[in-house]
């Protein structure tokens, strides 16, 4: 264990950990697969809010049957570049990665696809299934929609989730540009940690339950709300997306969408977009990556001042993490290894095995 109460574990011992906790809880071994490997590369890309630490939550929602393991995917719409897909209440990341993966084959096929998923589950981060795409030489994008923790613009209750989005477009020489956005300024675990250290947060991320804006990170908790990124700009997406996850895909949107993490009396019921476009349907792919690298040279090349260590692309801190993540390995909180341990000794699995 290192000085700041983290533990530093293999990538492949935590996707093989991961995996049979998945088995032990009931899903297939192929749904175990997806979902742990969704989750491993967060960790892999330092977005550990989307990693290990679901995983105590994922199993208590299956523990409490608003999770299913075991119900095939069933495609309920296919009309040439476009389908949707029923994830029957399953993991998000087992529907989103077929659905990214028939976007990408019909993308093949049509020059584009666009797939949905209704009846979905939490998918993780919006990156990961942008990114399959970006690795077929295609701009993928990903969207979902959440529970309601915004207000709109004024407002005193909250209507909109953190909808995220995510769009990737593959490079040759650099990182594939890869934007993961919540629509939310920040996630609400930043304002549980200022308000435990006692720290005041930047104007912008959060309102009191007044809906004014505060610096006051216990008021933003107590009663008050997320800000969106941008203003109107945010919350516009974040309905957007909503829109696309809920009514278009036959998911829910609004207040009929239900948390996620600690809920356990209905199935989230959230929606999911995939889409995939090929590059070479426009124009040859080799003149686009040239094109898209020499466009990251210009923007590298800005000249900073001295708060920062130089020019980064969307994706690239990412990218860099998991490079030297793969070789050295992930840093856990040490709470997360712990009840990550704790998970799988309760389903008889020894996982000091797993993470030597
Ligand atoms: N499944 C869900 O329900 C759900 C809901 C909300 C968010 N999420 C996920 O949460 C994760 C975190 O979202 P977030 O909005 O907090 O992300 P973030 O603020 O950490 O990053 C947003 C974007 O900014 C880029 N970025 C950050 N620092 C940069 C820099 N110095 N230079 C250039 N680019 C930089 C990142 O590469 C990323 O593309 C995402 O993976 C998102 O998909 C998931």
């Amino acid at each position: 264990m290192n000085q700041s109460q983290e533990r530093i574990v293999p990538a492949a011992g935590l996707q093989a950990l991961e995996e049979d906790i998945f088995r032990k809880l009931g899903f297939t071994e192929e749904g175990s697969r997806l979902a742990a490997k969704s989750l491993v590369e967060a960790d892999l890309r330092g977005v550990s809010s989307h990693g290990a630490l679901r995983i105590p939550t994922y199993a208590a929602r299956v523990q409490h049957g608003v999770v299913t393991t075991d119900g095939p995917l069933e495609l309920i719409a296919d009309h040439g570049a476009t389908a949707v897909i029923d994830g029957r209440h399953t993991l998000g990341q087992i529907p989103g990665t077929r659905a990214m993966e028939l976007a990408i084959a019909k993308a093949e096929e049509y020059g584009v696809g666009c797939v949905g998923v209704c009846h979905s589950h939490h998918y993780g981060t919006a990156a990961y299934y942008a990114q399959m795409a970006a690795a077929k030489g295609m701009v993928g994008m990903s969207m979902t929609n959440t529970a309601p923790l915004m207000p709109p613009l004024g407002g005193l209750k909250k209507v909109v989730g953190t909808n995220p989005i995510s769009i990737a477009v593959p490079s040759r020489r650099h990182f594939d540009v890869v934007l993961d956005m919540a629509t939310s300024t920040v996630a609400h675990g930043k304002l549980q940690i200022a308000a435990k250290e006692g720290k005041p947060i930047p104007l912008g991320w959060a309102t009191d339950a007044q809906g004014n804006p505060t610096t006051d990170a216990k008021a933003a908790i107590d009663g008050g709300f997320l800000s969106p990124v941008g203003g109107p700009k945010g919350f516009g997406l974040a309905v957007i997306i909503d829109l696309l996850c809920g009514p278009l895909v036959g998911s829910a949107c609004g207040d009929k969408l239900m948390p996620a993490a600690r809920f356990f009396s209905a199935p989230q019921n959230c929606g999911n977009l995939f889409l995939a476009i090929r590059i070479s349907a426009f124009r040859d792919l080799d003149t686009f990556l040239e094109e898209v690298d020499a466009y990251i040279d210009f923007i590298k090349s800005c000249p900073t001042n001295d708060t920062v260590d130089g020019v980064y692309m969307p994706g690239e801190l990412e990218a860099l993490r998991r490079e030297q993540r793969l070789c050295s390995g992930i840093p856990l909180p040490e709470a997360v290894v712990r009840d990550l341990c704790e998970l799988a000794e309760s389903l008889g699995l020894e996982p000091k095995s797993y993470l030597a």
